[in-house]
């Protein structure tokens, strides 16, 4: 395969750009050609495709957002539309795509494979951590240290103030961002939506804590429990102390890609050049217990082992009593 286009989808991630950039080096070194799709499904739909030089990747590994933008595209859910979209990729001689996002994009992709013969390969790119088959998503270590960072600050004005403060935190339907974020920032409450949370049990630990002569409550809140202010209201029935909640929302998204997020980018990215190169496609990359892994891509929507959240869970909510 001498042809190989790369696009990003969905919600961006800190860290896209690194895999964007390791992909078309390790491309170029084996003398391959790498398109980059402009606004995802959207670009491809739209003929917004070029051919990436040097000049685009140029600083672009510490930047977090997607150097090639990124879209949601709900035509792509058409065939008709998905027929025009493979056309002007299979024009280019275009035979090999990686796509950069979460398992909606991974859908599309499997779509226009099994439809058009175009090679794809899925990397996990979600501040969420919620794709089944990786341990960990590009952008989730990021957005952990940046959630982090404001339980910190939050933490000193909650504390002057003897306040509870309520912090919603992104994922989606996934609590691994709250869970993770409560147990590294010594978090003094959790709510997630894989579980049965309990106001009542909330109120009960804030008011232990308050007992033994803590000074403030961090509470992590997962936006997939539902509306954080209907949270704060039942919780100011059941306290005394004075509660307030702030939403973190798209700062979480934003970002220089720490280390890890670059790592993980970079050994994905490359990955999946090799199995186009080998003209494998059909399968999504992630990273297992440090082993580069991959799966049918199906895998993402079909698989049933996640990571290892409810473990991690019962140590959030134990620590934070
Ligand atoms: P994510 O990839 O983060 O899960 P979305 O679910 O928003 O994000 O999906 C991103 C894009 O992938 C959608 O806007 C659409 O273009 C495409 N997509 C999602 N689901 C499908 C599907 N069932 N069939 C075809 N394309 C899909
Ligand atoms: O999937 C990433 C994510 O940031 C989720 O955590 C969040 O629910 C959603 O995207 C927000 O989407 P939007 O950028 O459309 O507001």
């Amino acid at each position: 395969m001498r042809r190989i286009a790369i696009l990003t989808s969905g919600g961006d991630a800190p860290g896209m750009n690194t895999a964007i950039r390791a992909a078309v080096k390790m491309a170029q070194y084996k003398g391959m050609e790498v398109y980059g799709i402009r606004r995802g499904y959207h670009g491809m739909l739209m003929d917004e495709i070029f051919l990436i030089d040097s000049r685009f990747l140029s600083g672009i590994i510490e930047k977090g957002g997607t150097a090639l933008l990124t879209a949601r595209c709900p035509e792509f859910k058409d065939p008709k539309y998905r027929a025009i979209a493979a056309e002007n990729l299979k024009r280019r001689g275009i035979e090999g795509l990686i796509v950069i996002g979460g398992d909606g994009s991974y859908r599309g992709a499997d779509l226009l494979s099994k439809e058009h013969g175009i090679k794809v390969v899925g990397l996990p790119g979600t501040i969420d951590n919620d794709i089944i088959g990786t341990d960990y998503t590009i952008g989730f270590d990021t957005c952990l240290n940046t959630i982090l960072d404001a339980i910190s600050k939050l933490r000193d004005t909650a504390t002057s103030h003897e306040r509870t403060i309520l912090v919603e935190v992104m994922g989606r339907r996934a609590g691994d961002l709250a869970v993770h974020s409560c147990i590294c920032g010594g978090g003094d409450g959790i709510l997630i939506p894989e579980v049965e949370n309990s106001i009542e049990m909330l109120a009960f630990q804030i008011k232990q804590r308050r007992n033994t002569g803590r000074l403030h409550d961090i509470v992590l809140v997962a936006e997939g429990v539902g509306n954080i202010f209907d949270v704060e209201k039942e919780l100011k029935e059941k306290v005394t102390t004075e509660v307030r909640t702030v939403i973190l929302g798209h700062i979480q998204r934003g970002g220089t890609p720490s280390g890890r997020d670059r790592m993980l980018a970079t050994q994905m990215a490359v990955k999946a050049v090799e199995l186009l190169e080998a003209g494998e496609g059909g399968v999504m990359v992630g990273v297992e217990r440090g082993d580069v892994v991959t799966h049918p891509i199906s895998y993402a929507w079909e698989g049933t082992k996640r990571n290892n959240i409810l473990d991690l869970y019962r140590i959030a909510d134990i620590f934070s009593r």
